[in-house]
């Protein structure tokens, strides 16, 4: 890695840690929420999150532009992209399964990624081209079939979800144990660990934030991530889904999806 991709790294690592004490100190705390137009809910500290991580990378990278979730700043070839709470919805039940999610895009391409998770205080990190770590580990993906009985999948759905996943989770669900977890960024992290083998996610609109940490870190550590389609994804902008795997069945799934998608 060069000097300059280190600094990033250590820099988004450095937030990472920051965003999950602001995590922690609210979470047990009565915290004000509302609802999106999806019926996804945020709370305050999504916002104050958010305004945190825009703040800190303004005053290190000024010409760089900040995609969050719940803010954004400018315009550049640099693109931060900031999911500051995914799993609000566990968050506010006070389910510790959140995490903070961080990438850094160039023309869209994510080569950087972080995620946090401060109920463990674990941190997975990446950069393009250098392995996936959880904290100073190396981390790997499994090697299982879909049918094996180690696999596990993660399944998201919400009532405005674009692509209707249901038929084919009706074939997969008969192949596969399938859970949800309640934050696809948690479930990703587990694609990268070894622990799941695959995750469906049908999200569109606004839901790039979601993918764009686990676009490098589980590719890093051996596997795949493209849209519903099996393409690849630029993540400054809505996406047509996800496909987060292991990479040894990615392609079955892809034709699984195309096959059956209504
Ligand atoms: C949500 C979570 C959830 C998924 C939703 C996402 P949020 O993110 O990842 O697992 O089903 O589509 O929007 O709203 O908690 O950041
Ligand atoms: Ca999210
Ligand atoms: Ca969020």
């Amino acid at each position: 890695m060069t000097k300059e991709e280190k600094e990033y790294l250590e820099f988004a690592k450095e937030l990472s840690k920051e965003a999950g004490k602001i995590m922690l100190e609210y979470f047990s705390k009565e915290n004000f929420y509302s609802y999106k137009a999806d019926k996804t809910i945020v709370t305050e500290v999504d916002k104050k999150i958010n305004t945190f991580i825009i703040d800190e990378i303004k005053k290190k990278y000024p010409g760089q532009a900040i995609l969050g979730e719940e803010e954004k700043y400018g315009k550049s070839a640099y693109t931060w992209i900031c999911d500051p709470i995914d799993g609000t919805a566990m968050y506010a039940r006070k389910i510790p399964i959140s995490v903070f999610s961080l990438a850094l895009a160039k023309d869209g391409i994510p080569i950087l990624g972080v995620v946090y998770d401060p109920f463990t205080d674990n941190l997975y990190s990446a950069f393009k081209g250098n392995g996936a770590y959880q904290n100073n580990t190396p981390i790997k993906v499994n090697n299982y079939e879909l049918e094996d009985p180690n696999s596990l999948m993660n399944f998201d759905i919400w009532p405005t979800a674009e692509y209707n996943l249901y038929p084919i989770l009706e074939i997969l669900g008969k192949k596969i144990y399938t859970v949800s977890i309640g934050s696809i960024i948690r479930a990703g992290i587990e694609i990268a660990k070894g622990g799941f083998s695959l995750a469906i996610f049908p999200g569109t609109k606004d839901k790039n934030y979601d993918v764009a940490a686990l676009k490098v870190i589980v590719e890093e550590a051996g596997g795949k991530v493209t849209n519903l389609f099996g393409e690849e994804e630029r993540y400054d902008q809505s996406i047509h889904g996800a496909i987060i795997s292991n990479k040894v069945i990615h392609e079955e799934i892809v034709k699984l999806v195309k096959e059956n998608l209504k």
